[in-house]
């Protein structure tokens, strides 16, 4: 067996249902999931739709670069969300089966720990776990840069000085999960700023780009055009999982760096990731429409306006930059206990912050905090939200 697998860590699903274990939800209440940022909103027609018109394409083995017409539809999306923003659709696109698994692969493309053994990848603390799977199977070492509150994003200057010379990709979070938290300009210009002293490769994972209340968040990519860069040794990752209600389409794309995307290529190459051509044509259809992704942020802007206010008569609830969580400070500072009384008492099932970080030497940035994913319908969020707010007054 290959040894790098004995270091991954259980995910948080895992650690909740551990916690959970032995403690019984009250009888005859639906469970309310607040835990997984599983979309639950409608798949679009237009999806659907697409899908079966080209389910007979099933036939044919797709390339793993994949079909021209998906390349451009990804490249105007692009365009017309970053207007900044203009790529070589050929060469600096790249269709991807969800950013889940792209930014695992990239990390085995780019990471090469032969030439330095003490290969880093530096990953916000909080963070989504793929980075740190990803960064150890690839045989490098994961180093994390704490996102302390108030503005819950990564403070490089917690990184100690002699990591900073072997790290060869930073993974950035914008919109982040699980805070919400989106980097402004100077925080990119910062990064920049390292990355032009250390030379790695970032990683940006947008996927929740698309989930906002009413200013688009900046991309990496408009970042860098608007401080006057190119996109050299910078990635964007997106997919449709979020932004179309569409998680088990598995489709997204990657766009930046073309030598980067060359050589990210030939490793998906063999590694077999290419994408069916009906989720092919599906994604076009997809990229193609706004309609649906605005109709998708009125669903979730409603949820926010009702349930946040709710929240505030107990908790210091706060609306995010952008996503669907509420990153929650618990008023007695244990997470994982404020989990289990929310379960316990009312069925309601959130995730504990310190699952989603890693003590770094000074306490782990997650502990204290929950994560809510608002997915679940209106008036079962706001029940929910009424239903804490209550349990909370009477202790
Ligand atoms: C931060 C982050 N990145 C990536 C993903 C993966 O999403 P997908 O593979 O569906 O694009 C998720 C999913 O929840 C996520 O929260």
């Amino acid at each position: 067996m290959n040894p790098r697998l004995q270091q991954l860590q259980p995910y948080p699903f895992a650690r909740l249902r551990e916690v959970m274990h032995g403690i019984d939800a009250p009888a005859g209440i639906s469970p309310v999931p607040l835990h997984i940022g599983e979309p639950k909103h409608p798949t679009p027609e237009l999806i659907l739709q697409a899908l079966t018109e080209h389910s007979r394409d099933l036939a044919v083995y797709p390339t793993t670069g994949g079909l021209p017409e998906l390349k451009q539809a990804c490249a105007r999306w692009l365009n017309r969300r970053y207007p900044e923003v203009s790529v070589d659709a050929d060469s600096q696109i790249l269709p991807v089966l969800g950013t889940r698994e792209a930014l695992f692969a990239l990390v085995q493309t780019v990471i090469d720990a032969q030439s330095d053994p003490e290969a880093v990848v530096l990953s916000p603390n909080p963070f989504y776990q793929i980075y740190e799977g990803a960064a150890l199977l690839a045989g490098a070492r994961i180093a994390f840069a704490d996102c302390p509150a108030p503005r819950f994003l990564p403070d490089w200057h917690s990184v100690d000085a002699a990591v900073w010379p072997h790290v060869q990709l930073v993974f950035v979070c914008s919109p982040n999960n699980p805070s919400g938290a989106v980097m402004s300009l100077d925080d990119w210009r910062q990064l920049f700023a390292l990355q032009d002293q250390y030379g790695f490769v970032i990683a940006a994972d947008e996927c929740y780009s698309e989930i906002y209340f009413d200013t688009p968040p900046l991309g990496c990519l408009q970042a860098a055009a608007l401080l006057g860069r190119n996109s050299d040794k910078l990635l964007m990752f997106t997919s449709l999982s979020k932004r179309s209600n569409a998680p088990g389409l598995r489709s997204g794309f990657v766009a930046g760096d073309a030598a980067l995307l060359a050589d990210f290529l030939l490793y998906r190459t063999y590694h077999g990731s290419a994408m069916s051509l009906p989720v092919q044509y599906a994604s076009i259809a997809a990229w193609d429409d706004e309609e649906h992704v605005a109709e998708n942020r009125r669903l979730y802007r409603e949820k926010f306006a009702q349930v946040v206010p709710i929240l505030q008569q107990r908790f210091a609830a706060e609306y995010p930059d952008a996503s669907f969580y509420i990153w929650l400070k618990v008023p007695d500072g244990d997470d994982v206990a404020f989990a289990r009384t929310l379960w316990r008492e009312a069925a309601i099932q959130v995730l504990p912050g310190r699952f989603l970080a890693r003590d770094n030497g000074h306490g782990n940035p997650g502990a204290g905090y929950v994560r809510i994913a608002l997915v679940a319908p209106l008036a079962q969020c706001v029940a929910a939200a009424e239903k804490m707010v209550a349990l909370y007054q009477a202790a």
